[in-house]
């Protein structure tokens, strides 16, 4: 890379500063005058308001890096640069319309031209739109237009997130779709995204149609929503990062951040079991994530719920619990979700309680998986029903006994 590049930054419709990349690979993020002067809210958890740059040696800062795509798409934009080099910042400076959250990219000089796929009409529209979202599975920014979903224009906000079937992973629409059910019906009480298996004009391919928390629509214009995942917030970079460490940095983050409330640790907990209990292995740091609010971050809905258990590559869980790394879920014990529990700073009786939750609306999440109005086989939906309940059995069962047992050794104690 011989020169220097440079981008602009907006957060929704207002620009904010200035991101550079030095030839050295050195980047370099610094707010404009006016962006400081005028009340706004800072465009990360790790850039807050101030004159002095960011500056970040050899790589893209962890939040810009983040927003990059990956694995297919990102080929998919390095091929359509004609780029040589390896180089993220370029692909964001092409692609960087349409991203996660309300932040955007926007290139002083863009590309008059951006060499399409000629063969693959799900590549193609995924190019046209000049997005970026992270996440290997194969999937489509769209809006919803009418009754009909289509992929966005150049330029243009998607309202919508569309996943379509990949090669290797038989039924995964279909395995999405039926997680989401299972642990809306877990969990009733929290939110998670909306979602529906839809065609899309032009795609030949059904797909699992999912609603942007991060859009929001009045009066038919489109307005970007700020979120940050935990890769983003916790100041971890793209690729394995989102796998190296523990579901208790979570809660430690909601815990000891000004602004979070307390009780986001119970209910971020309390996902986490759920994604325990139907298989969603795959749990990791960019799967968990939260808006910025006026009175501080508050978690998104639920997102990306997949019972990866299912496929035999994914049997162990993304993200350590305590000092248990790779964990193998077969292995998961009721001590390592008490364990757990107390890592995110609850107490017994809460831990209980989310158990007794869980347990109350297990029959409600297994029906949701027998009776869904999908196209899906019955070995399927018997598929992820039984991984439930080996779970269940296996891991949860016995927690209420463990904690009274752990109580009254305590109680023996002090006596
Ligand atoms: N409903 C949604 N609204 C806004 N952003 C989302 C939504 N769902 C996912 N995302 C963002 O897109 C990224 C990729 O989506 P995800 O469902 O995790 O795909 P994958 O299965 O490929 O990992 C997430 O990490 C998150 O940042
Ligand atoms: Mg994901």
């Amino acid at each position: 890379m011989a020169t220097t590049l440079w981008g602009k930054i907006y957060y929704n419709d207002t620009y904010a500063g200035i991101l550079q990349q030095e030839p050295s690979g050195r980047c370099i993020f610094t707010y404009d005058t006016s962006y400081l002067s005028s009340s706004s809210q800072p465009i990360a958890f790790t850039f807050p308001l101030r004159k002095e740059p960011f500056i970040s040696e050899g790589d893209l800062h962890p939040f810009f890096d983040n927003l990059g795509a990956e694995g297919w798409l990102e080929n998919a934009q390095a091929k359509a640069l004609k780029s040589s080099n390896n180089n993220r910042f370029e692909r964001l400076l092409g692609f960087g319309y349409d991203l996660a959250g309300a932040v955007s990219i926007r290139d002083p000089e863009p590309r008059a031209h951006i060499q399409l796929d000629p063969v693959d009409e799900v590549t193609n529209a995924a190019l046209r739109g000049r997005a970026s979202l992270s996440g290997v599975q194969r999937k489509l920014l769209i809006v919803k237009e009418g009754n009909q979903y289509r992929p966005t224009r150049t330029n243009e906000l998607s309202t919508h997130i569309a996943k379509l079937p990949s090669g290797n992973l038989t039924d995964i629409i279909e395995v999405e779709y039926l997680t989401t059910l299972a642990v809306k019906k877990l969990l009733p009480e929290d939110s998670t995204v909306e979602m529906e298996i839809a065609t899309i004009n032009s795609i030949t391919q059904p797909a699992l149609v999912i609603k942007r928390f991060d859009r929001i629509i009045s009066n038919s214009k489109i307005t970007r929503v700020h979120f940050e995942e935990f890769n983003q917030l916790l100041g971890l970079h793209s690729g394995d990062d989102k796998y190296n460490g523990s579901y208790e940095m979570l809660g430690n983050f909601i815990n000891t951040t000004p602004g979070c409330i307390p009780a986001e640790a119970d209910r971020l907990y309390r996902r986490i079991l759920a994604c325990l209990i139907v298989g969603n292995t795959d749990a990791h740091f960019k799967n968990f994530a939260m808006l910025h609010t006026r009175d501080g971050l508050r978690l998104t809905p639920s997102y990306d719920l997949v019972a990866a258990n299912r496929y035999s590559q994914f049997h162990t869980i993304a993200l350590s619990i305590g000092s248990a790394s790779n964990l193998d879920i077969g292995n998961l014990k009721p001590k390592h979700i008490i364990d757990l529990g107390r890592g995110f700073g609850l107490n017994d009786k809460i831990i209980l309680d989310a158990t007794n939750e869980l347990k109350r609306n297990l029959a409600a999440a297994k029906q949701a998986i027998s009776t869904a109005k999908i196209d899906c086989s019955l070995k399927l939906r018997s598929k992820l029903i039984d991984i439930m309940e080996k779970r269940w059995n296996g891991s949860f069962d016995s927690i209420g006994p463990l904690l009274s047992q752990r109580q009254n050794k305590g109680a023996k104690h002090k006596t």
